[in-house]
């Protein structure tokens, strides 16, 4: 027997339906960037390993294990298909100069991948759309992203999403507290599970974000970041809060919030829903004014968010009324030279912005009435032979009273536009 293919575990066809989900997603997204000012930049899908590794952080789960890196024999590389994409826009900002002007407002959207445990929400190919900020130190520029995705939620009638935010401060004041914080895991040694046990020297802080319960008490009362800040980190993040409540955008704090990447300083923030299960962040970001310059460039504040595109769709996907792309025309034709025909009038209805859908299967009129039912389309064109011959189109009410009416071709796009109105 011949093989039959399958997909990638992880890697997914997007079928139509869906499909039209994320051009919902993006059609509104794409023009609110524009009114926010953001400007899209082509970013490749495979990096240098090493960039991720210098960037995200050599004990992060992503760099640890789950980036889909190889050896290219033909250059001796070792490379990575992206598993985010700040490192990558990062190094695109240095290396084209992109902050001569002092600042930059760039976003891109794709393709990511991380081998990760499949469930809802979590592929191992995935979509985002990602957005960073160059050049600005003030809140004002986390305050402006995160505006433009309360925008967004609400553009997308999205509900039930909430918003946590943190700051997890600057280098010194994470290097005093990293010390205090092994400390307080190595007195309580005999607590951890082995994943902590096995990451708390490198990588102390990612273990607050644990979800073990039986590690719940023991991570509510270890040290908290917030009394490690520096005034000006403070003064940073309560600057944040301000402009956020004065743009009437809700959130919370959450001290133990500190995100998977190790690039971050200052701001973190996360957005939630309890509608998708365990995979519920649909969106997260934060500050990172140290990485420009710790992968080469000058020193450059910086700050940014990647949306989880997938996740948003499965969101749309409850809300049915986004669901249904409708053509307001459909064209049934039979007979000989009627196909020909319809395709001529359908392009006729397309140059005045109509959206058309012509049947070409070249079955029986009966079978074709039935799929423009189907369709949700509000009216019918039909083609026959005789039409053909005479110039006449048939125009006819799908649904409501059935009303019908015939139309010299001449005429054709003032009586479509009478029958649809
Ligand atoms: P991240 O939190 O790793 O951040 O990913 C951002 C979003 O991508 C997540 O909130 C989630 O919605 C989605 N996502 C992540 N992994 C998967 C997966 N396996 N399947 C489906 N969706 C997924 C970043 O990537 C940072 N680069 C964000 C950033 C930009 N920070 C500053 N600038």
């Amino acid at each position: 027997m011949t093989k039959k293919f399958q997909s990638v575990k992880g890697f997914y066809d997007v079928l139509p339906e869906k499909q039209k989900l994320f051009r919902f997603f993006e059609d509104v997204a794409l023009e609110l960037l524009d009114q926010y000012g953001y400007h899209e930049i082509g970013l490749p899908i495979v990096e240098p390993t090493e960039l991720f590794v210098d960037s995200v952080g050599s004990f992060t789960d992503i760099v640890e294990k789950e980036m889909y890196s190889w050896e290219d024999p033909l250059n001796n590389d070792r490379l990575t298909l992206r598993p985010e994409g700040t490192a990558g826009c990062v190094r695109a900002v240095i290396q084209n100069n992109l902050t001569y002007n002092g600042s930059a407002k760039l976003f891109y959207r794709g393709a990511m991948f991380r081998h990760e445990n499949v469930q809802k929400g979590r592929q191992r190919q995935f979509h985002q759309l990602g957005v960073e900020t160059f050049g600005i130190p003030s809140p004002a520029a986390d305050a402006e992203q995160i505006t433009f995705l309360d925008r967004l939620w609400k553009k997308l009638k999205l509900k039930k999403i909430s918003l946590v935010i943190n700051s997890i401060g600057d280098i010194d004041d994470r290097k005093a507290y990293r010390a205090k914080l092994i400390e307080y895991f190595e007195k309580n040694f005999d607590q951890l599970d082995e994943d902590a046990r096995r990451r708390y020297k490198e990588n102390p802080m990612r273990i607050l974000d644990s979800k073990n319960k039986d590690m719940q008490a023991l991570l509510n009362s270890a040290p908290n970041l917030s009394d490690f800040l520096s005034q000006d980190a403070k003064d940073h993040f309560n600057e944040l809060q301000k402009l956020l409540l004065q743009n009437n955008v809700n959130f919370s704090v959450n001290h133990r919030l500190v995100r998977g990447l190790d690039y971050y300083n200052r701001t973190v923030f996360e957005w939630t829903t309890n509608d998708l299960g365990s995979q519920g962040t649909i969106a997260g970001g934060g500050r990172y004014d140290y990485l420009v310059e710790s992968l080469g460039g000058n020193s450059t504040y910086a700050c940014g968010f990647a949306i989880g595109i997938e996740r948003i769709v499965l969101l749309l996907e409850e809300n049915a009324q986004l669901t249904t792309f409708t053509p307001e025309i459909y064209i049934v034709n039979n007979g000989v030279g009627a196909q020909a025909f319809a395709l001529q009038v359908a392009e006729k209805l397309r140059d005045e912005a109509f959206s058309v859908s012509v049947n070409l299967e070249g079955t029986s009129f009966k079978s074709q009435f039935k799929k423009a039912d189907k369709s949700d389309a509000k009216i019918c064109l039909i083609i026959g032979e005789e039409e053909v011959k005479n110039g006449i189109i048939q125009i006819k009410l799908i649904r409501e009273n059935g009303a019908q009416t015939s139309s010299d071709v001449s005429e054709l796009i003032h009586n479509v536009k009478k029958f649809l109105s």
